[in-house]
């Protein structure tokens, strides 16, 4: 076990990921302390989905460390243990629900994969999720066409809490919500760090998102993490590429007031 064990929920080190001949992670190390909302900011097809992947042992790498919880990362038969043993939820990027399940059966997969259950506590379990991320039981019974993007959204968060994990992935969760619907889930989050004392990793373009809910941002280029802080150091950060993003034309009109 890792000395890093008692702060850091996720410890990276020295990460290098690649496809063929491209890598998109190069000696990449970073540092999830528990119970924070860190919010990580890149380039479009930077890496950051990839590297939320890696971590969750979905992408293999091809050298560098990764513990969660003070647990390495990459060995089949742990990971396996660690899923079934709920220590992370995950809201991927293109979390698309499936679509012939009802909302509740949707929340209920990952119990009904991994869990031996009765219908009942299922049921129950269901319930008290939905009602976490702010539905009711009826909305249980609709399908996912039925539900706004918000709504999607939130049983999707209410799925990857379904196994009580003390680590949440976010790809991307507000992307393609009207502002107020992402603020509203912004909220959420925040209360169920507050609430749960979720560790919480989210990929994230939303300039309010980064500035009132993550505790610290973390900033993705060239494959490796160039800046990480609370968002009032990564605005004075020198680095080309994130003076760029939080400084440039379009972010002028949306600069994110800091004291
Ligand atoms: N499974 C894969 N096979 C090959 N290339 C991939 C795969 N997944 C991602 N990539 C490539 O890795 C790069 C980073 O992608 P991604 O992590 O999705 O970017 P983003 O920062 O936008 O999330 C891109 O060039 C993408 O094409
Ligand atoms: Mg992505």
């Amino acid at each position: 076990m890792a000395q890093s064990e008692a702060t850091s929920a996720i410890h990276v080190s020295d990460l290098v990921v690649g496809f063929g001949r491209q890598i998109v992670l190069e000696h990449l190390s970073l540092d999830v302390r528990k119970g924070e909302i860190l919010g990580l900011v890149g380039a479009s097809g930077g890496g950051k989905s990839v590297l939320m992947r890696t971590v969750i042992g979905l992408i293999p790498r091809r050298s560098g460390t990764i513990e969660v919880m003070g647990v390495p990362v990459g060995d089949r038969a742990i990971q396996d243990r660690e899923r079934i043993a709920g220590r992370w939820g995950i809201l991927f990027q293109q979390g698309a629900l499936f679509s012939s399940l009802t909302v509740r059966q949707n929340i209920q997969f990952p119990l009904r994969e991994s869990l031996q259950m009765s219908q009942s506590l299922m049921d129950e379990i269901a319930t008290a999720k939905l009602e976490m991320v702010g539905l009711t039981p009826e909305d249980g019974d609709k399908f996912p066409s039925e539900l706004s993007g918000g709504m999607t959204k939130r049983v999707a968060l209410a799925r990857a809490l379904a196994l009580d994990p003390a680590i949440v992935f976010l790809d991307e969760p507000t992307s393609g919500l009207d502002p107020i619907s992402a603020g509203d889930f912004d909220a959420l989050i925040k209360t169920l760090q507050q609430t749960l004392g979720l560790t919480v990793f989210m990929v994230t373009h939303d300039l309010a998102s980064l500035n009132v809910v993550c505790d610290r941002v973390a900033a993705l280029a060239d494959g490796k993490i160039v800046a990480i802080g609370p968002m009032r150091e990564l605005l004075q950060s020198e680095h080309p590429w994130v003076r760029a993003y939080f400084h440039g034309k379009r972010s002028q009109m949306l600069q994110p007031k800091v004291s």
